[in-house]
Formats: C-alpha cells, sequence, structure tokens
C-alpha cells in the first residue's frame, strides 16, 4: 500500500546537512527525516580530514577567509564565506556538546583540539577525531536525533520528485526499498540535504547514493542551478584492484607526506610554491599531468618518514585499511591516483539556504551557497554543512507559523506503467555514462570532448525518460535518471565557461579571463518536457 505521511518540516538528507537541521529545529516541530541508503552509507560517514574553524590564537576569521577565497579562484561569494567562517567556532562548541569525540590536545593554545593542517590553509585550523571524523561526526547526530521524539526517522526512501503547486513547494513523491510503494510525504517546509553527484564519475571517493538527486529534483521543480562545472578530484585515492575508491586524507600531507613519481622523485615543487599543500585543483592536475606524461598508472605518497607511532596514533584507519592490501604505510609509499570527491555548484541558495522555490530549502553538498567558488578548500564543506544546517533551522523558526499545511496532494498514478522487462539497460547507462563522463569531461577539458559527451548525454537522456515513462520505478532507475540530468548541468555549465578557472581546465581557453562569473542554469530559461511529469506525479 503507497503511504501518506505530513510533519511540519520534511528533511531529504540523513547527512551532516540534514541532522544538523533536524536538531536545531525547535521540538515542538514534527519533523521526517529521509535517507534513502542506511546511515553510513552518506559522504558524512566517509570524511576522514575533518571540519575547518577558527580556534588557535594565531588564527583569525581574516585568514579564514582569505584562504577560502584564494582556493575559490575569485569565485566566491566573500559575504557567504564570512557567515560561515565566522559560524565555525561556535559549531565545533556545538559538537562538542553533543559528545563528539574530537582529538584533543595537551597544548591549550587551541582550546585543547588537536588541529591538522590541509591544503590551501594557512594555519592548523583543521578540529578531527583521528582519520575517521566523518564516522563520529554521523554518530554523534544520529545518537542525539535518535533520541528526539519530534524526529521520524525513515532510511529506505528514495525522494524521486518535489511537488510544487502556485510556486510554493508542498511535500514529494518517495519510492520505498523494501515495499516498493511510492508514497506521499506532505509537509509546510521541504529541505534538500540529498548531499553531491560525483557518482557520475566512474572513479570516485564517494558512497554509491552520491547521485545528485537533490540537484536534479530541484532543477526538474524550476530551481536555477549554479557552478556545476566545478567538480573536485580529490587528488589522492588509494590505487590498487580490490579497493573501491578508499581517499588517503589531504592531512597526511598536511603532516608531511610527499608526492612522489615511481623513481622515488618529488615532483608537486615544479608545480607550485606550495608544493603538496596547494590547493587541490592544482595537485590534481599534477598528477593528472605527470601520470599522462610517464604513462603511468599511479604516483605515490609518501609518509614512512614519520615515526610508526605517529603514523598509528594519527592515522589509524588509513593505516588499517592499506595494511589489508598488504601495504605498511609506515614503510613504504601508498599507490594514489585522483577521483571525483566533491560537487561545489549545486541548487542556489541565499544565506539562510532558501531556494528559488518558496518553502523549499537546500543545505549542504547539494546546494551552491557561494562558499567554494571555484575550488572547495579542504575541510570547509562538513563546516557548511553545519553553518547552513543552523541558518535554515533559524529561518523556518522564523518563517513556519505563517506557513500552513498544504491541502490534498494526488497519489502517485501507475496506472499507465508496467515492471520493467530490460533491468540490463538500467546497468549498462549506468556504466556507460560514467564512463564518458570520466573521459570527456575529467580533470582536463577539450570543446570537442564536451561536446562528444553532450550527445552522448542527449541520447541517454532521451532513453532513460522512455523507460521512465513506460516502466515502474525502481531505486537503479531513480539514480540513473538523475545522474544523466546532472551530467548535462556539468556539461552544459562547463561549455558556457570559455576560460580555466579553479577546477575547471580546458586546452580550448588556458586563460583566465578578467572578470569572475558565476555560471547560472535557469530551467525556466530552458522548458524540459520532464517538467510536465513532474505536475502530475509521473
Ligand atoms: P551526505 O553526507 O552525502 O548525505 C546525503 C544524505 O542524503 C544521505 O543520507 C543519503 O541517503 C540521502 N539521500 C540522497 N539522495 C536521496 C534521495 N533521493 N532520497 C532520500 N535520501 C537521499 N569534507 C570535509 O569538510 N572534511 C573532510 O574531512 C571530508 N572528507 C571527505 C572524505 C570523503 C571520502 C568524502 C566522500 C567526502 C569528504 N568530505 C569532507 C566532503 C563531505 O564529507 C561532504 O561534502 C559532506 O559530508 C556532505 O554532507 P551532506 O549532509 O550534504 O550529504
Ligand atoms: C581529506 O581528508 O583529504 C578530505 C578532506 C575534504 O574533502 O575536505
Amino acid at each position: 500500500m503507497s503511504k501518506r505521511y505530513q510533519y511540519d518540516v520534511i528533511i531529504v538528507g540523513g547527512g551532516a546537512a540534514g541532522m544538523t537541521l533536524a536538531l536545531q529545529l525547535p521540538e515542538q516541530l514534527s519533523i521526517a527525516l529521509l535517507a534513502k541508503s542506511p546511515h553510513d552509507q552518506s559522504s558524512t560517514y566517509y570524511a576522514q580530514g575533518g571540519v575547518s574553524a577558527v580556534l588557535e590564537s594565531n588564527d583569525s576569521i581574516e585568514l579564514h577567509v582569505e584562504d577560502t577565497l584564494d582556493a575559490g579562484a575569485g569565485l566566491c561569494d566573500e559575504k557567504i564565506v564570512r557567515q560561515v567562517a565566522e559560524t565555525g567556532p561556535a559549531m565545533i562548541e556545538w559538537l562538542s556538546g553533543l559528545g563528539m569525540p574530537f582529538t584533543r590536545d595537551a597544548d591549550e593554545s587551541a582550546g585543547g583540539y588537536h588541529l591538522t593542517r590541509e591544503g590551501g590553509h594557512s594555519r592548523r585550523r583543521v578540529a578531527h577525531a583521528a582519520d575517521a571524523t566523518g564516522k563520529a561526526l554521523q554518530n554523534t547526530l544520529l545518537a542525539h536525533v535518535a533520541e528526539r521524539s519530534n524526529i521520524d526517522r525513515f532510511e529506505q526512501e528514495v525522494a524521486i520528485d518535489l511537488i510544487t503547486e502556485n510556486g510554493r513547494c508542498i511535500g514529494l513523491y518517495a519510492y520505498n526499498r523494501e515495499s516498493h510503494r511510492v508514497s506521499v510525504f506532505k509537509g509546510r517546509k521541504i529541505a534538500l540535504a540529498t548531499g553531491g553527484a560525483s557518482k557520475v564519475y566512474l572513479y570516485t571517493s564517494n558512497p554509491d547514493g552520491s547521485t545528485g538527486d537533490g540537484i536534479a529534483m530541484a532543477w526538474r521543480a524550476g530551481c536555477r542551478v549554479a557552478n556545476m562545472e566545478f567538480m573536485q578530484f580529490h587528488p589522492t585515492c588509494l590505487y590498487h584492484p580490490e579497493a573501491k575508491s578508499f581517499l588517503i586524507s589531504e592531512a597526511l600531507r598536511g603532516e608531511g607526506a610527499k608526492l612522489k613519481l615511481p623513481d622515488g622523485k618529488r615532483f608537486m615543487p615544479r608545480f607550485d610554491e606550495r608544493a603538496e599543500l596547494a590547493p587541490r585543483d592544482i595537485v590534481a592536475r599534477a598528477i593528472d599531468h605527470e601520470m599522462k606524461r610517464l604513462g603511468i598508472d599511479c604516483v605515490y605518497l609518501d609518509i614512512s618518514h614519520k615515526s610508526r607511532a605517529f603514523i598509528k596514533s594519527h592515522f589509524p584507519t588509513i593505516y588499517e585499511r592499506c595494511l589489508q592490501y598488504d601495504i605498511d604505510i609506515t614503510r613504504e609509499p601508498i599507490p594514489v591516483v585522483p577521483a571525483a570527491h566533491y560537487t561545489c555548484g549545486g541548487v542556489m541558495i541565499d544565506a539562510h539556504g532558501c531556494t528559488d522555490i518558496e518553502n523549499l530549502y537546500a543545505i549542504g553538498e547539494v546546494s551552491y551557497s557561494g562558499l567554494h567558488g571555484a575550488n572547495r578548500m579542504a575541510s570547509n564543506s562538513l563546516l557548511e554543512c553545519l553553518a547552513f544546517g543552523h541558518a535554515a533551522a533559524r529561518h523556518i523558526e522564523q518563517t513556519i507559523a505563517d506557513t500552513p499545511m498544504p491541502g490534498r496532494i494526488a497519489a502517485w498514478d501507475e496506472s499507465q506503467v508496467t515492471d520493467s522487462d530490460e533491468e540490463v539497460v538500467v546497468a549498462h547507462n549506468w556504466d556507460e555514462l560514467r564512463r564518458f563522463m570520466w573521459d570527456y569531461v575529467g580533470i582536463v577539458r577539450t570543446n570537442k570532448r564536451l561536446e562528444r559527451a553532450l550527445h552522448r548525454c542527449e541520447l541517454l537522456k532521451s532513453e532513460i525518460n522512455d523507460y521512465y515513462g513506460n516502466f515502474r520505478v525502481t531505486a537503479d532507475l531513480l539514480e540513473l535518471r538523475n545522474l544523466v540530468a546532472v551530467a548535462e548541468l556539468i556539461i552544459r555549465s562547463a561549455m558556457a565557461r570559455h576560460e580555466s578557472r579553479g577546477l575547471h581546465y580546458t586546452l580550448d581557453y588556458p586563460h583566465l579571463l578578467p572578470e569572475a562569473r558565476i555560471t547560472v542554469l535557469d530551467p525556466a530559461a530552458r522548458p524540459d518536457p520532464e517538467q510536465t511529469v513532474r505536475l502530475i506525479g509521473r
């Protein structure tokens, strides 16, 4: 049976952004917290390095702002950068109060927190829980969410599409992975906290669920999307046939690890004076360049000059994981390659997390807030999740009294569809999409590669929409439909940028233009047949 639910606030996404919002809202509001996967399958849970915040006496908000603007290559919104940086210390205190097990330091100069350093940061500024900060964060927030009687958690619900009426968001349809039924969730306020879209690439550090669902849903509902060309590739993922994109934290480089070629020579000083601690776009591009120049499959990250005790206490997870593959990082270098890691663009929001659609919010990696510009600085994204979870909660608290519960919403209509007879189409298209995105829309781009990618994307999109229109939905089909939508947004944004800036590097326009402009795609400017699909629920 399909079900009907009604809540004051519906939050789609159970990572750092979604749970922060849920916990920061007043306890008298009823809240539904939807996730499409178990709690250990969010990017939040995977995070290693930490959360950036100004905590040390020799640091300042001004320096945090400066470093973020510098990494963002001229495209950050300074007002937002300052708002987020200023929220940082209070959010770390809030987490500490919830019991977050941050690594401590006997030295009290940073309030007792041990801080690491990562690329782009001019100071030690990253609060962390050893090398598994995300797991500690997710577990801490979840423990508190579970205690709150006003929050109902749904872990098997895949949001399909937002429902709008007269320019307002009034709810969404969601597919349940167990019952295979589509339910209606009706709410006064809806928040997307669905994370990023790195799964659009063949190789990624992200969990399988990073399929850009929130970006695609918001786009279909009529929200503008910005800066989608800036997909961040993390320079160092473990290169091993059995390791599924395991990240080797930038914190290793922060603690002195060096990048080396197979002959043991360092190469980063040739590319940037900050060497291994240059911002990520520079390091990933340098690795890509060296791999292509020498025809090698990977480069190496070496921290073996540090003591065994230091490595094992600072990086216990990475040490253990590498050992599973017979790599002892205390004695030998780690084979690494870049992989898609973070979506800098997303659904356009204001300083409160509000989107273009009334009563619809977007927070965390799904959003474009203006914080990251053309390249996100390390450990600024968990901070963004916390800061915007907080900001959106304050806005909802102030405005919900004037937001009535919407009226009846039509049930999902399945009268015109049957069960799929060719699941292979979905599996094949998933693979094809991710492969051409990796080959044609990766670290180094050209006009020709982008045109090829767009052509293939259009073919896939029409095939997938056809399939979607004829068959009952499945979780894989829903994710594929979103991936192809997001792939198109990335390609179109990349095509619109006639320069190389931050994470977007193209051989056809290798230079920086004098004026820095964000790329905004507006669904209202390009009628899309999928829009009509939304209005009738399919
Ligand atoms: P997520 O944590 O990804 O959560 C998304 C949630 O949305 C999930 O619960 C998912 O099930 C749900 N969802 C998605 N689609 C749907 C749908 N259709 N219906 C229902 N639910 C849905 N950043 C840092 O600042 N510091 C770090 O050290 C750091 N390390 C990282 C290491 C790795 C390996 C990775 C992958 C990322 C790292 N990042 C780091 C980035 C950071 O972790 C993410 O940007 C951040 O956690 C995103 O949080 P979020 O709440 O926006 O989304
Ligand atoms: C890392 O630990 O290298 C990831 C940090 C980040 O993505 O911010």
